[in-house]
């Protein structure tokens, strides 16, 4: 018994998904396919996805955005748990990953709930603003350019309803963000985006120990 959170052992983490991952095939074929790319360690966790999915589902979430599509595994997570008229607009600049994620979508019967956006996504968002569609959007996953974060946080905080969530990752950023020896743009950039969080009286706030460490915000009224 702790009063702290618990340390994950690599045959904990096993057990942990061993009793609770439900991850349907096409997620762990998406999975299999994107572990043959270099840039496998972009994905996601299975288990984050899970997670992201009961979260949509709880706040019953209609509209979402997405900043950071890769291969498309959280895009993919989240559509799932949305219903037939859900819809999500998703942020990325890469055709090559996003072509994986469309043919995922495509095979799982949910491309109608996915508007890929290939732009800055800072362009995207503004361009959502700009039809304005302020306060309409449920919840939000960012997970592109972590020097960009602060950016498409306030951005995507003014896309939000009121009780709306955005859900941020890498926020511990494999421990990084923790060494004070580390001092790379990315690990500063996260550091300081952690920092204006923690103080920002317009969000709800719960920083976890998932994957690589999963802020939530939740818009106040
Ligand atoms: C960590 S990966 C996203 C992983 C994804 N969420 C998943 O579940 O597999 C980051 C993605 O952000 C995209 N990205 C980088 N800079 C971007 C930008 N300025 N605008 C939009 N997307 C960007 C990259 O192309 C990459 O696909």
């Amino acid at each position: 018994m702790s009063n702290r959170s618990i340390t994950l052992t690599d045959s904990l983490y096993d057990y942990m998904n061993d009793v609770s991952l439900r991850e349907p095939p096409l997620l762990l074929a998406l999975r299999e396919e994107t572990s043959e790319l270099t840039q496998r360690s972009m994905q996601i966790s299975p288990e984050q996805g899970q997670f992201m999915a009961l979260l949509a589902r709880l706040i019953g979430a209609r509209r979402c955005l997405e900043v950071g599509v890769f291969t498309g595994y959280s895009s993919l997570a989240t559509a799932l748990a949305l219903p037939d008229d859900g819809r999500i607009v998703a942020c990325d600049v890469s055709e090559e990953w996003t072509a994986v994620a469309r043919r995922y979508w495509k095979r799982a019967g949910v491309e109608h709930k996915i508007d890929l956006r290939l732009a800055p996504a800072t362009e995207t968002l503004d361009d959502l603003l700009a039809q304005g569609r302020a306060g309409t959007f449920d919840f939000a996953f960012i997970d592109a350019d972590k020097t960009s974060y602060l950016a498409y946080y306030e951005r995507t905080l003014a896309l939000l309803r009121t009780g709306g969530l955005v859900l941020i990752d890498n926020t511990l950023w494999s421990g990084r963000v923790a060494d004070p020896e580390v001092a790379d743009d990315d690990t500063v950039a996260l550091r300081h985006f952690n920092e204006v969080l923690h103080r920002d009286e317009r969000v709800d706030l719960s920083l976890l120990p998932l994957g690589d460490g999963l802020t939530l915000a939740r818009k106040r009224g």
